[in-house]
């Protein structure tokens, strides 16, 4: 496993970084009608990518794992599989992002980035997860209803605390990440990450969040980077049972567009050509593109088997060439993702 520096910062992580938003489901639903989380698997997941180097894990404090957007009675689940997964690793040797934000209980400040619901939230994640501290603690989208000068100020205390190291934002406004960042320098709060969606056929961020980054000095946790297994030609032949597509609609409504799969066929024979699979020329798409960029671009893997860790991991061997590159911005242009069902959209805070 190669390390990076991530961003200007003096942390060093493995290329690809584990992410625990979607862990393997079982067949079986709880009284809600919500597929349980089939743990045994999940721990083998998590031990076997630290085995074989990943030293970076992304989790957040609302995830479940079979769940997007989990409602409180679900939330916490990821943060506590990780817990029991890292038992008997030397915690000093990873690197743990978790996020706070989404709704953990139904009463008035259950949710959010004030200072009351960061200080409830940090000590819940740190319980779930078993450890002392949060290497990267992440703003899961912006809170309009609280002075982001708060939020910060009390994120501060965290890191003066020791409870938290550095911190992150993720799919704020890029007025807000500049606001955030000279803020952050002016608190000495040590704010290095960013964590926004990039992947072959989605690459807003191109446009105004990766130049962010170059000029900060910030790192990128790039999520979704096989636009939730769209790129892995999984779908290419209708939609496998127990996929994520099978139980998210909105993958269907987002992704599965005619110009997509065709897209996606010509993606599939251009790996074939080459000898990789496709989720493997997809990361490593992302992967050349930091280089190309200059700017650290982690993806933060999802995957449900460790069968689809190895393959994933296979990319770090992949090199792509200037022609392969112009063949896949070709490809990149054929996509159609249908923006207007995204699931959300950035909000500008009023920040000065
Ligand atoms: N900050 C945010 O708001 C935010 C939002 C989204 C995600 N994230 C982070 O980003 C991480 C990754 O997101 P993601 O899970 O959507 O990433 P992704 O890599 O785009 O999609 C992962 C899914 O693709 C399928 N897959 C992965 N590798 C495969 C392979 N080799 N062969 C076949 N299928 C494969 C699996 O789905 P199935 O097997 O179930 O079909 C897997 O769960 C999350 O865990 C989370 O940490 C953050």
């Amino acid at each position: 496993m190669e390390y990076v520096r991530f961003g200007n910062s003096g942390l060093k992580v493995s290329k690809l970084c584990l992410g625990l938003w979607h862990l393997p489901p079982l067949k079986e639903r709880d009284i809600y009608g919500v597929y349980k989380v089939d743990e045994e698997e999940s721990i083998r997941i998590i031990k076997k990518a630290i085995d074989l180097g990943v030293n970076f894990i992304d989790t957040a404090n609302i995830y479940h794992g079979t769940m997007q957007g989990p409602d409180y009675i679900h939330a916490g689940k990821a943060e506590e599989v990780l817990g029991k997964a890292i038992r008997g690793y030397d915690r000093e040797s990873l690197v743990i992002s978790t996020k706070v934000r989404g709704r953990m209980a139904p009463w008035p400040n259950g949710e959010g980035l004030s200072r009351k619901h960061i200080r409830w939230q940090i000590r819940e994640s740190l319980r779930r997860l078993g450890t002392d501290y949060v290497d990267i603690y992440l703003m899961h989208r912006p809170d309009p209803s609280t002075p982001i000068e708060e939020t910060l100020d009390a994120l501060k205390d965290l890191v003066t605390q020791g409870l938290v190291h550095y911190v992150g934002e993720s799919y704020f406004h890029p007025d807000d990440i500049q606001y955030i960042y000279e803020y952050s320098r002016s608190i000495h709060l040590p704010f290095i990450a960013m964590q926004e969606p990039y992947n072959l056929i989605e690459r807003d961020i191109e446009k105004d969040k990766i130049p962010l980054a170059k000029k900060y000095g910030l790192g990128i946790m790039a999520y979704i980077p096989l636009a939730q297994g769209v790129l892995t030609g999984k779908y290419l032949n209708g939609i496998p049972e127990m996929s994520r597509a099978s139980y998210v609609d909105e993958i269907r409504w987002r992704y599965l567009t005619p110009e997509t799969l065709k897209a996606m066929r010509e993606f599939h024979e251009l790996a074939k050509e080459l000898g990789v699979t496709d989720a493997q020329l997809a990361l490593a798409w992302i992967l050349r593109k930091s280089e190309e960029l200059g700017v650290t671009i982690i993806p933060i893997i999802g995957v449900t088997s460790v069968a689809q860790l190895e393959d994933n991991l296979g990319s770090l061997d992949v090199k792509l060439s200037g022609d392969v590159m112009s063949r896949l911005e070709e490809i990149s242009r054929m996509a159609k993702v249908n923006w207007e069902v995204r699931y959300d959209r950035v909000i500008k805070l009023n920040s000065p």
